[in-house]
């Protein structure tokens, strides 16, 4: 693969650098920030349950389907799929994922823009001596009341994101995540055992683990699956893009499966943190299931540990690169499209792009209040419905049936089994890309009316 475009696109230095860069990508608010609150609106360990059944049998059949397409084509989603299917219908995969992914980039950058608010504020001290969930609780109002603090974190953020893209995926994304991926993981380990020993941690830890069956229903499968993709940056193509840089001789499969393994286990961990904390301080908790539920929650935990301050700076600060190696993937998706189909250069693909993002996000970043339509939360929630949820199911549909139908499972086994490479899953995978992860999106759409309603 030496030989191929390598100037022009850029190739992952080696197979760890790709699997750096997809965890970079998958573990990101995603898992620390919407998981613990999809747990929380959705009935606690019930939605812990269909969440890990939705990531082992549907997002690693994705996952691995978006890498092949990636691979064998080394294109973005559009050309990818101009490719193997040309002058077809089939071309509105990548035009969806190259819309969602801004979509998604433009209120993603304003939670990653809370992130570094409360970064400069634990660093400054804001969360010392006694705390409680309404001190936190008011903070938290107060700081996203404030529009301007706000937009100028997110124009931080966004800026970040566009100068890293514009210097090329190889120079710009391996290097962020080597060090500090392990860094994050061994703290919230260590936040995660400071929580569960919390005096009053076991009612928090059985409504996160012991599943009440009396509160499945569709809705929780909607938002499990839906944040499964969301999670493991699936249905968009970014795992598409990403494939498109790894080298032949790389294990398809083994790649897959530990992206998935490290982004799954984050998510459990981070709520592993938040439910004890949370049911700790609170007896029975009031604020569930709402967007500032992890910023109110983790000020708590660090007020429990010596060197809090120093503890709590440092979860924010992996916290905000943790988001923005998610947020360059989000970005990297259109830029990607950009240079390849419309010959742009990087940098100017980098900027236009990101300057859409940038408006898109205003509405996501303005405070509650006013009109109904704007009030920040609102918007926010709507748009990560919308783009976060329903659209990457749609994207992931249309990528398992494109796989499984259009293209051939033959083919994507050729391309994923390419330089001898065992696949003992094969036919659970075959049965799963056509079968099991179709019907089962196609039930939950279907069913999406009656859910929202
Ligand atoms: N997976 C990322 C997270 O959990 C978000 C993301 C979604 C990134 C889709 C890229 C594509 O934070």
């Amino acid at each position: 693969m030496e030989g191929h475009d390598l100037n022009h696109r850029g190739n992952w230095g080696s197979k760890i650098a790709f699997i750096f860069a997809a965890t970079g990508s998958a573990v990101g608010l995603g898992n620390i920030w919407g998981f613990p609150m999809m747990v929380s609106r959705n009935g606690g360990a019930v939605f812990v349950l269909v969440y890990i059944l939705a990531v082992v049998f549907i997002g690693f059949t994705v996952m691995l389907a978006e890498l092949a397409i990636g691979r064998h084509t080394q294109k973005n989603p559009v050309g990818a799929i101009e490719q193997i299917k040309p002058k077809s219908p089939w071309k509105l995969i990548g035009y969806l994922g190259i819309l969602t992914g801004i979509c998604i980039l433009s209120f993603y950058a304003v939670v990653a823009s809370w992130a570094v608010g409360y970064l400069v504020k634990t660093a400054s001290g804001a969360f010392r001596g006694e705390l409680n969930s309404e001190i936190t609780d008011q903070i938290f109002t107060s700081f996203t009341a404030n529009p301007f603090q706000v937009i100028f974190y997110f124009t931080i953020v966004l800026g970040i994101t566009t100068f890293i893209i514009s210097k090329g995926v190889k120079k710009g994304i391996e290097k962020w995540t080597k060090v500090l991926m392990p860094l994050l993981f061994l703290l919230i380990i260590f936040l995660a055992i400071r929580a569960l020993m919390l005096p009053g941690a076991e009612a928090g830890i059985s409504y996160y683990l012991k599943p009440d069956f009396s509160k499945f229903n569709g809705t929780v499968v909607l938002y499990a699956l839906g944040q499964a993709f969301f999670s493991l940056s699936l249905g968009m193509g970014t795992m598409l893009t990403y494939g498109s840089y790894i080298s032949k001789s790389d294990n398809l499969v083994t790649s897959a499966g530990w992206v998935s393994f490290a982004d799954t286990i984050i998510a459990l961990l981070a709520g592993l943190i938040i439910f004890p904390t949370l049911f700790a301080f609170q007896g029975v908790p009031s604020e569930m299931g709402g967007e500032g539920l992890v910023f109110k929650v983790f000020p708590l935990i660090f007020s429990k540990i010596p060197g809090g301050l120093i503890f709590g700076t440092l979860f924010f600060t992996l916290l905000v690169v943790a988001a923005i190696t998610s947020t360059i993937s989000l970005l990297e998706v259109p830029v990607a499209y950009a240079i390849d189909e419309r010959k742009w250069s990087r940098q100017k693909a980098a900027i236009i792009m990101g300057i859409i993002a940038f408006i898109l996000g205003i509405p996501s970043a303005l405070p509650s209040g006013g009109v109904a339509f704007f009030t920040q939360i609102k918007f926010l929630g709507n748009m990560f419905f919308i783009f976060g949820n329903l659209s990457l199911a749609v994207g992931a549909l249309l990528i398992c049936i494109f796989v499984g139908y259009v293209w051939g499972v033959k083919k994507a086994i050729q391309e994923i089994t390419s330089g001898d490479r065992p696949f003992r899953m094969k036919s659970l995978w075959v049965f799963s890309v056509k079968f099991l992860s179709p019907i089962a999106i196609i039930i939950i759409l279907y069913f999406i009316k009656t859910i929202a309603g």
